[in-house]
C-alpha cells in the first residue's frame, strides 16, 4: 500500500490539501485530528476532566472510534453515532490538545490509523503521522505558515460559518495549542528526519497541491 504523512501545526492547510492530493491520486484521505477530538467530545459530555488521567485511561476502553465515508468525505463515527458536527468546537479544540498527551489515548487511535494504512492507500495528516504513526510513508510533508497566516485563515473560515470572532483571540490560541502538541512528552509534534517542509504562508492551495504531488512522484519515482 501507498502512503503520504503530512504533519503540522493547526491552521497550516493540511486537512484542505490532504484531500484535493487524495482525489488527485485516488487515495483515502484520513484526518487523525477527528479522532482526538472525538475522544475529546466523549469525555467533555461525561464530565471528565482533561487532567483526570486515570478516569481518561478507562474511559478509552469504552470509547469505539470508527471512519466511513460519504461522497468522499470523512465521517467519524463515535460508538456508532455520526459526531462530524460537534468536533470543531473551541471548546472540543481545547480540550483536545489537552487529551492527546496522554499515552492510552494515543495508542488506541495510532493503532487505528495503522491498521487503515494497511488496508488502503493513504495520505493521512495529524501530528505525529511521519515521527510515529507511519514511519515508513512513501513521502513525508511538514506543512506549515507563520502564526498570524494560520490565524487569518480560521478567522476567515469562522466569519464565513457566521461565528462571531476575534482574530487576536485566534492567533493567542493557535500559539498555545502549538506551545502544548510540540511540548507533550509522547509523541511531541516535530518535523520527521525525512519529511520534507513546506511552508504555505505565500502559497496558494493549488501550487501547494502541486508541490506535494511533485514530491510524492519525485520520493516514490
Ligand atoms: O488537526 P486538528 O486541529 O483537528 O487536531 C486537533 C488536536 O489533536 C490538536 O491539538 C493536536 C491533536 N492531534 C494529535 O495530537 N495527533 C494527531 N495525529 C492529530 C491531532
Amino acid at each position: 500500500m501507498r502512503s503520504i504523512a503530512i504533519d503540522g501545526p493547526a491552521g497550516a492547510g493540511k486537512s484542505t490539501i490532504a484531500k484535493k492530493v487524495a482525489q488527485r491520486l485516488g487515495f483515502i484521505y484520513v484526518d487523525t485530528g477527528a479522532m482526538y477530538r472525538s475522544m475529546a467530545l466523549y469525555l467533555i459530555r461525561n464530565g471528565i476532566g482533561s487532567g483526570e488521567e486515570e478516569k481518561i485511561a478507562r474511559a478509552c476502553k469504552q470509547i469505539h472510534i470508527s471512519i466511513e465515508y460519504q461522497g468522499g468525505e470523512q465521517q467519524i463515527l463515535l460508538n456508532g453515532e455520526n459526531v462530524n458536527a460537534y468536533i470543531r468546537t473551541e471548546e472540543v479544540s481545547r480540550m483536545t490538545s489537552d487529551v492527546s498527551r496522554y499515552a492510552a489515548v494515543r495508542e488506541q487511535l495510532v493503532s487505528l490509523q495503522r491498521k487503515l494504512a494497511e488496508e488502503k492507500d493513504v495520505i493521512m495528516d495529524g501530528r505525529d503521522i511521519g515521527t510515529c504513526v507511519l514511519p515508513g510513508a512513501d513521502a513525508k510533508i511538514y506543512l506549515t505558515a507563520s502564526s498570524g497566516e494560520r490565524a487569518r485563515r480560521r478567522y476567515q473560515e469562522q466569519q464565513q460559518r457566521g461565528i462571531p470572532c476575534s482574530l487576536e483571540e485566534i492567533e493567542k490560541d493557535i500559539i498555545a495549542r502549538d506551545e502544548q502538541d510540540m511540548n507533550r512528552e509522547v509523541s511531541p509534534l516535530r518535523q520527521a528526519e525525512d519529511a520534507v517542509l513546506v511552508d504555505t504562508s505565500y502559497m496558494g492551495i493549488d501550487e501547494v497541491v502541486e508541490e506535494i504531488l511533485r514530491i510524492y512522484q519525485e520520493k516514490t519515482a
